[in-house]
């Protein structure tokens, strides 16, 4: 099936992500690269409650109105009606159990209707029932890892010490206790990337993190969205008998994507529909003094959090361009004339084009949650940050913008007062401060690492060509 079945064989990559929009994002980014600077053929599916969102939030920008050939196809994610599609970590770990377990009848169908057979699987890490459908296919699988090289470490570390009785994910959870493993920043367990939910939750999201990496053997490349100089001695201190995973990133920076992208021909496809009139509005602000706050995708305020934040943004007098998802805020949130008395320097939008956004001459930094993607993208545009993480593998990624990277400063843990915010953002903000210097120095890092020469642009280049001899 990988080859032969077609007289001209053009590489044809399935993808499959997460159905979470950090996930999302990265691998769809790796499929435009693919399909603009290599003329790939990419199948890439959703669940279909996503893809149905994907097309009504995108309607005139996705990939094929800009004569890419990105075809997205939805499938059954095995939900029932009434089922959490939006939020809910344990429910995503569920659909992409399901979705991937249900690939196979797509692929009979693309080998029946499309010349050109799927040469290649690129899924999601967590999406391990895609090596079965590979192997019964005898297609190559490769698993894409869209967090950082230090996650995965952080993972196997602890899928080793547990195995052999050094380390128990449930006893940290409630715990102050650090924890450390080689190469990485001490932890709290509490900030354990599987510390989310309750004891039983997280155990249970420890033992699928621990089998996800196990099943990296049966990939045979992994690609990491991240930078090799950004994480350079991580993966020489892996314990033995764990896959390596290979940095790519920043995706979206890969330099001939980068050269057709203009603001025109934008392709986009999030599951919100991005309001641009923000970019007109920074057009008209001063070079380097307006914050952007974003919580990315999942991360959820109660209204006592937002109205302390609101008040910090506001008495600290730098303007703001503020992304307030439909889903973590009501009208009733703010003070009574809130809106009215910060409408001049304050914008607030539901989603915005966030690479451009940051890439804004007018933004001066940015009030984040740490989620990996906001993350690598800020660094890629020498943005620097105050960190402000909530979950997941954001605790690891804000130890590491602002202690090892020096281009952040840290916000705070949890519930955060609205003085606080009113002094990290001037600090933050201050033309002065320490971490701008260092931020825009990554930057350079970061790009050299994209361009011909460099380690994420070589590796992408020996990829590409892996991808084209499957198909001789
Ligand atoms: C989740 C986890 O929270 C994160 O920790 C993990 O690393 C990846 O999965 P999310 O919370 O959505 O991701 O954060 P992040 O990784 O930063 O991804 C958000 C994406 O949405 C980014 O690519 C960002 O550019 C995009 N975005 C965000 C927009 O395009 N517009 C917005 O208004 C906000």
């Amino acid at each position: 099936m990988a080859s032969g079945s077609s007289s001209v064989c053009r590489p044809h990559v399935l993808m499959l992500p997460f159905p979470e929009t950090g996930h999302i994002n990265p691998l769809m980014d790796l499929a435009k690269y693919l399909s603009s600077c290599h003329g790939f053929l990419i199948t890439f599916v959703n669940t279909l409650y996503n893809h149905k969102r994907i097309l009504r939030a995108n309607v005139g920008h996705l990939p094929s109105d800009h004569g890419l050939d990105i075809r997205m196809v939805g499938i059954p994610d095995g939900l029932s009606e009434v089922e959490n599609r939006d939020n809910d970590v344990a429910d995503f770990v569920k659909v992409i159990e399901n979705v991937g377990a249900v690939l196979d009848e797509l692929i009979r169908n693309i080998a029946s209707e499309c010349p050109h057979p799927v040469t290649c699987i690129i899924s999601d890490v967590t999406a391990v029932k895609t090596i079965d459908v590979a192997q019964k296919f005898g297609i190559p699988r490769v698993a894409f890892w869209p967090p950082n090289a230090s996650t995965h470490s952080l993972i196997c570390h602890a899928r080793h010490a547990a195995s052999v009785g050094e380390f128990a994910a449930e006893d940290f959870l409630e715990k102050d206790e650090v924890v450390s493993f080689p190469g990485l920043p001490p932890m709290r367990g509490r900030h354990l990337p599987w510390a989310v939910g309750t004891k039983q939750e997280a155990q249970s999201i420890f033992k699928s993190v621990c089998r996800n990496v196990e099943a990296l053997r049966h990939s045979e490349w992994v690609l990491c969205n991240s930078v090799y100089e950004l994480e350079p001695t991580i993966q020489s201190l892996l314990p033995s008998g764990y896959s390596k995973v290979c940095p790519i990133g920043p995706i979206l920076h890969a330099d001939l994507l980068q050269k057709r992208i203009t603001r025109e021909n934008q392709t986009t496809t999030g599951l919100w529909t991005e309001q641009n009139e923000c970019l007109d509005w920074l057009d008209h602000q001063s070079p380097c003094t307006v914050l952007y706050v974003s919580m990315g995708s999942i991360v959820l305020f109660v209204k006592q959090q937002l109205l302390e934040l609101a008040l910090g943004l506001e008495a600290s007098g730098v303007r703001i361009l503020w992304v307030l998802r439909a889903d973590t805020c009501s009208p009733d949130c703010f003070p009574d004339g809130y809106i009215e008395r910060n409408a001049k320097k304050m914008k607030i939008v539901q989603w915005c084009p966030q690479v451009s956004v940051l890439s804004h001459k007018a933004v001066g930094g940015f009030l984040t949650h740490c989620g990996w993607n906001s993350t690598l993208e800020a660094m890629a545009m020498g943005i620097p940050m105050l960190a402000w993480p909530h979950l997941a593998d954001q605790f690891l990624n804000s130890s590491l913008i602002v202690d090892e990277w020096g281009v952040g400063i840290h916000l705070g843990e949890g519930f955060v007062r609205g003085e606080t915010v009113e002094a990290k953002v001037k600090e933050l903000m201050s033309q002065e401060s320490p971490v701008r210097g260092k931020a825009l120095q990554l930057k350079q890092v970061i790009t050299r690492a994209s361009i011909e020469g460099g380690s994420s642009f070589t590796n992408l280049v020996k990829f590409v060509e892996w991808l084209k001899m499957n198909c001789e």
